[in-house]
């Protein structure tokens, strides 16, 4: 494969039924730089880069030239072998297989023993893979199954199957955005080292400060269109945000500590499997209580084993009801809460359906005859248009089916499902992930107004702005036991990391 020097896109266009996903974008890209894309949900970023990386086709009258070189992208194989490497916004990997088998999966045939042999050559595929991966700075075993890998480990093995296969344009949707600090951090060292020998990195993000770290230039969409193309040393968040909202976004915090209201939830001595080990704690009416940790902490694992998604080994939980809080089981718990998880694509969504039956069926016994057993769909439709218009989710109808959203508007739809529902506590855990910033604004006013009419919210967030400016107290996890809580007045990276910052300090003596 020849050395790329340059690519350029001219003029390139994708309608799809109903949306003009993008309209007439050019731009070009050269080794050995990171150029940043960014745009709210919808823009158009993860189109442009599925028209680079093969899934999609650019509509008639645009051309992509690599070495001055107009290229045809037909399908995923072709972009691999004009080395286009494409890490995806939803991670892509064979779960059950082992790591160097999922490096190596698009072409076993190379390593056949004999030329018809059926048997592979394992031990040098692993070799192979040993080879990138040590150039990585990974200390994955090749040998493990890809499901007990965490989420940034699965994501080094995308990159080490995209340099394996000789990619020199390497794109990158979202890559951060189920990454733990420490894993974000051995991301971008391994995205500057790339940059370094000369890689042609495309960057997706809606993590403006992760624009300015680590691109050199960035592309801004709008609607499909350029509305920007800078370098980043020439512009300011400001002025980045004007290119992709139009306007700059409004301020939300809510100021002030809230008086005290009634417990509504009392959650004492939680445990499950293996975490959380012994939580236990209170929720007033209309408090927004955000949970704290690290990644792999145990706070997923705590709504869970609460919930009843995993066994619960220990604890009880109490509700309030006609004025008392009694215990009460997880399943007649159910028809008062709403859990949005934190997997859209595993548990989150039905993803071959439409948005509107999603969102109604957070609470489908609200649209259904009782007599007949038949859905009132009119109904469903204003509903869910109703709702689909407070969280600003951008689609053409209320009829689109989901997976043709874009990643962001599918988590619109996750949020829109349980304002249907309208329960007295919301468990979220992560809820703005993939949201923008335009976005993630309106999504916490909406919370608060909420929490205003008396829903309680129980928040998992690992953006640090945003559950401090979210919550009213934030308890604090470590190793799946309750080890902080600190209150509004209080709040500050310091305070956070205090209970935790101990807890490794003693781990450390
Ligand atoms: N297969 C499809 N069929 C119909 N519409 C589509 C399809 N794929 C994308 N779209 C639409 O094209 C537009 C651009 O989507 P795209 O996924 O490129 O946005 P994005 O900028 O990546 O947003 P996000 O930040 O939410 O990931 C959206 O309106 C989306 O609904
Ligand atoms: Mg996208």
């Amino acid at each position: 494969m020849e050395k790329i020097q340059s690519l350029e896109l001219k003029n390139i266009s994708k309608s799809f039924p109903g949306v003009k996903a993008l309209s007439d974008v050019s731009f070009s890209a050269y080794p050995g730089k990171v150029c940043g894309i960014v745009g709210v949900n919808g823009a158009g970023k993860s189109t442009m880069m599925n028209i680079l990386g093969g899934l999609l086709q650019p509509d008639e009258g645009g051309k992509i030239l690599i070495n001055g070189r107009e290229v045809m992208i037909e399908n995923p194989k072709a972009a691999t072998e004009l080395g286009i490497a494409f890490i995806q916004q939803e991670i892509q990997v064979f779960d059950t297989m082992h790591v160097y088998e999922n490096v190596l999966a698009a072409d076993f045939d190379k390593w056949r023993k004999g030329k018809n042999s059926l048997v592979l050559d394992r031990k040098a595929m692993k070799k192979e893979v040993q080879k990138h991966l040590d150039a990585l700075g990974s200390n994955i075993d090749v040998d493990a199954p890809v499901y007990s890998l965490t989420v940034g480990e699965k994501q080094l093995l995308q990159i080490a199957r995209a340099l394996s296969e000789g990619g020199q344009i390497l794109l990158f949707d979202e890559p951060t955005s189920s990454l733990s600090d420490n894993e974000i951090a051995r991301l971008f060292e391994i995205i500057n080292k790339l940059k370094a020998q000369g890689y042609i990195i495309f960057y997706i993000s809606h993590f403006l400060d992760e624009i300015f770290s680590l691109c050199d230039n960035v592309i801004v969409l709008r609607d499909g269109k350029k509305t920007g193309d800078a370098l980043i040393s020439d512009i300011d968040k400001e002025k980045l945000v004007g290119m992709m909202l139009g306007h700059m976004v409004e301020g939300n915090a809510r100021s002030g500590v809230r008086a005290q209201s009634e417990v509504v939830l009392k959650a004492e001595h939680i445990s499950g499997v293996r975490l959380p080990k012994d939580i236990s704690f209170e929720l007033h009416k209309g408090e927004i209580l955000g949970v704290w940790g690290l990644l792999g902490s145990g706070r997923s694992e705590l709504f869970n084993a609460m919930l009843g998604i995993d066994k619960m080994m220990g604890g009880r939980i109490y509700y309030r009801e006609n004025g008392r809080l009694e215990e009460i089981s997880q399943k007649k718990l159910y028809p008062h809460i709403g859990y949005l998880t934190e997997g859209r694509h595993y548990d989150g969504l039905f993803l071959d359906m439409s948005i509107k039956s999603n969102i109604t069926s957070s609470d489908i016994g609200r649209f259904a005859s009782k007599f007949l057993g038949t859905l009132n769909t009119k109904k469903e439709a204003v509903e869910s248009r109703s709702l689909m218009k407070q969280v600003n989710v951008k689609a053409t109808d209320e009829n689109m089916i989901v997976s043709k959203l874009s990643g962001g508007n599918q988590q619109k739809v996750i949020i829109a499902k349980w304002f249907l529902k309208d329960p007295d506590i919301l468990f979220m855990d992560e809820p703005t992930k993939g949201v923008d910033i335009g976005a993630k604004a309106e999504i916490q006013n909406l919370i608060f107004e909420k929490s205003e009419k008396g829903m309680s919210f129980v928040i998992i967030s690992s953006e640090l702005e945003e559950i401090m400016s979210l919550c009213d107290r934030i308890i604090v996890v470590y190793e799946g036991r309750l080890v902080g809580e600190v209150s509004k007045a209080d709040f500050s990276k310091d305070s956070l990391m205090k209970g935790i910052v101990s807890q490794e300090e003693k781990h450390a003596d």
